[in-house]
């Protein structure tokens, strides 16, 4: 019970927005998400409590939307959009890049936390394909130069602990 220990105030304050508790899921799931690191399963059986919904209905919303982390993520997460305007301009082969330059799988984390490597279907920025979205903010017209420029600003901000909060926290205050 986590979440109920760790933010009641935020739990009665989300609620009391919607005139249906049910009507209050993706908000909860998002201060759970805070709350655990990711929607762990029994972050997801916390939430369906609170809203007396089945556990399986929530677990399936936390599948379908990508801004939910079925398992623990990095500072960042690089998201790089392979729908097809995107892949018409190298997105596989962005991606290939960036896996091996990260020294990791797609879904794998770097063993620092720092970076975790993503594929997401249109993320509605075609025009300046190929893209990706690091903790919420659109990086566009990529190649492999502005990749290596992205990463150093990146580890440079988290060296120096300038860095933006992780995207659980920056979708938690979003959805707050
Ligand atoms: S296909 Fe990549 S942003 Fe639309």
């Amino acid at each position: 019970m986590l979440l109920q220990e760790k933010y009641p105030e935020e739990i009665k304050g989300i609620l009391a927005r919607f005139p249906h508790k049910k009507s209050a899921v993706l908000p909860l799931m998002h201060l759970a998400q805070e709350a655990y690191g990711f929607t762990s399963r029994e972050a997801m059986q916390e939430v369906a409590q609170i809203l007396d919904l089945d556990p399986t209905h929530v677990l399936s919303l936390a599948g379908f939307y990508t801004l939910y982390y079925e398992e623990p993520v990095g500072k960042f997460v690089l998201e790089v959009c392979n729908d097809l305007a995107c892949a018409l301009r190298g997105a596989d082969e962005f991606v290939q890049m960036a896996s091996r330059k990260l020294d990791i799988p797609v879904d794998g984390t770097t063993n620092d936390g720092l970076f975790t490597l993503k594929t997401v279907m249109c993320l509605a920025a075609c025009d300046r394909a190929p893209m990706l979205q690091c903790n919420l903010k659109f990086e566009e017209h990529l190649d492999e130069a502005k990749f290596d420029a992205l990463i150093s600003r990146l580890r440079a901000e988290a060296a120096a602990e300038k860095a933006e909060p992780s995207i659980v926290e920056q979708i938690s205050a979003f959805a707050k």
